[in-house]
């Protein structure tokens, strides 16, 4: 029987791109999400886009009697751990909260896992555990830094606790990917990112300026020692994300222990150059102002991509382009996220646009 990958926080933004990707490759798929930041629309549209019934639990990875009943009622060999929260600015007021859920969570689900001695673990990191870089392009074998919130120091909180499994037991193949800004949508307009209540984001927050959700963009800084100014990052597509997780799957078949690659391009823009490039890509203009430097930020971060590629063969194959391209069609498509409904809409926006 074929094995089958517990996808949890499958639900949300990268997960369901990444249980896409599983999904077209061949593989057997359980999302388990508790819907905290996400809804059943999207599976129901992964179904629709794989024309395969997709297996979902409703319930949390801090229930424990939930989960050693997946593990033991279903076939599984590997983890691919989303779930979690990620606003850093709700874990500046609600630490407890954050904590329990990605610290604690992460914990119970490691412990259900040895219970069921299922050892092969994917990671949601984040480039937060560098903290503010001290050299660019940031290389994994650097170290981590200081986060400065609760948000990120649970990301790299559970990394150590993760070092330290891989340390006591030998069985374990664990993948930590430290992801850079990912934004995009699957090339459908189907699926993309769908954040509850409003946005933190750039892209999120620039395009609901673009279809007047929101009177003007706020650019937080305009004194930064970079190209202009603003603050450069590393964005990176969710679709490449997604298939930098298969890659990493296969790789924990030939190796244990725990391995760190970062997901990002290798190339830094600016908030000018984005906002610039939107409106050359989808000719929408985004009125936008400058406003004080928001806390945590730092100036410029962008990865040093390459051992990704030699010990995984994966590199970022979408550009700044297509990126923008999938995340105004997608915007376009459900401008009420997954509230609306895409395939009337689909065809109006398409046809105003593409
Ligand atoms: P998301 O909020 O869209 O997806 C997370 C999913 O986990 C949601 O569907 C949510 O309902 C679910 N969830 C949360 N807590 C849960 C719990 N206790 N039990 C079961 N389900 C739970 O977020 P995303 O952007 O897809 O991020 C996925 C992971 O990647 C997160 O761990 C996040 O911290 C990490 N990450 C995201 C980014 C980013 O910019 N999106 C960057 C770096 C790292
Ligand atoms: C943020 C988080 C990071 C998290 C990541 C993914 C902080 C300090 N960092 O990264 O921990 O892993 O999101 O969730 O919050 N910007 C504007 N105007 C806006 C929104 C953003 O100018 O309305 C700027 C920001 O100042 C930043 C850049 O755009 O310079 C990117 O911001 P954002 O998309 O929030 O990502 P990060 O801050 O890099």
């Amino acid at each position: 029987m074929q094995k089958t990958t517990l996808i949890t926080g499958g639900a949300g933004y990268i997960g369901s791109h990444t249980a896409l990707a599983l999904i077209d490759a061949g593989q057997q798929v359980l999302v388990l999400d508790n819907l905290c930041n996400s809804c059943r629309e999207s599976l129901k549209r992964l179904e629709f886009l794989t024309r395969i019934r997709v297996d979902f639990i409703e319930g949390d990875i801090r229930d424990t009697k939930l989960l050693d009943d997946i593990f033991s009622r279903y076939d599984i060999d590997a983890v691919m751990h989303f779930a979690g929260l990620k606003s850093v600015e709700e874990s500046v007021r609600q630490p407890l909260e954050y904590y329990a859920n990605n610290v604690v969570g992460t914990l119970n689900l490691c412990h259900a896992m040895a219970r069921s001695e299922v050892f092969k673990l994917v990671f949601s990191s984040s480039a937060t555990v560098y903290g503010a870089p001290r050299k660019i392009p940031i290389i994994e074998d650097l170290g981590t830094g200081k986060p400065v919130n609760p948000y990120g120091r649970t990301k790299l909180m559970i990394e150590e606790l993760l070092t330290d499994l891989c340390l006591s037991d030998p069985r374990w193949s664990i993948a930590v990917l430290r992801y850079f800004n990912p934004i995009g949508a699957h090339e459908s307009g189907l699926i993309g990112e769908n954040p509850n209540g409003r946005p933190n984001n750039l892209l999120p927050c620039l395009t609901q300026v673009a279809i007047g959700r929101a009177p003007e963009l706020t650019v937080f800084g305009g004194d930064y020692p970079t190209v202009d100014g603003t603050c450069v990052r590393d964005y990176v597509h969710v679709v490449d994300l997604a298939d930098g997780h298969l890659k990493a799957l296969q790789a924990l078949q030939r190796r244990n222990g725990i391995h760190v690659w970062n997901l990002g391009t290798g190339i830094g823009y600016s908030v000018l150059q984005i906002i610039r490039s939107f409106e050359d890509i989808t000719g929408v203009t985004i009125p936008f102002r400058f406003a004080p430097r928001r806390a945590g930020d730092i100036a410029q971060c962008w990865a040093d991509p390459s051992k990704a590629w030699r010990e995984l063969g994966w590199h970022a194959q979408r550009d700044l382009m297509q990126m923008i391209i999938d995340t105004w069609r997608w915007q376009l498509c459900n401008p009420q996220g997954y509230r609306s409904q895409p395939e009337l809409l689909a065809s109006i926006a398409l046809k105003q646009w593409v």
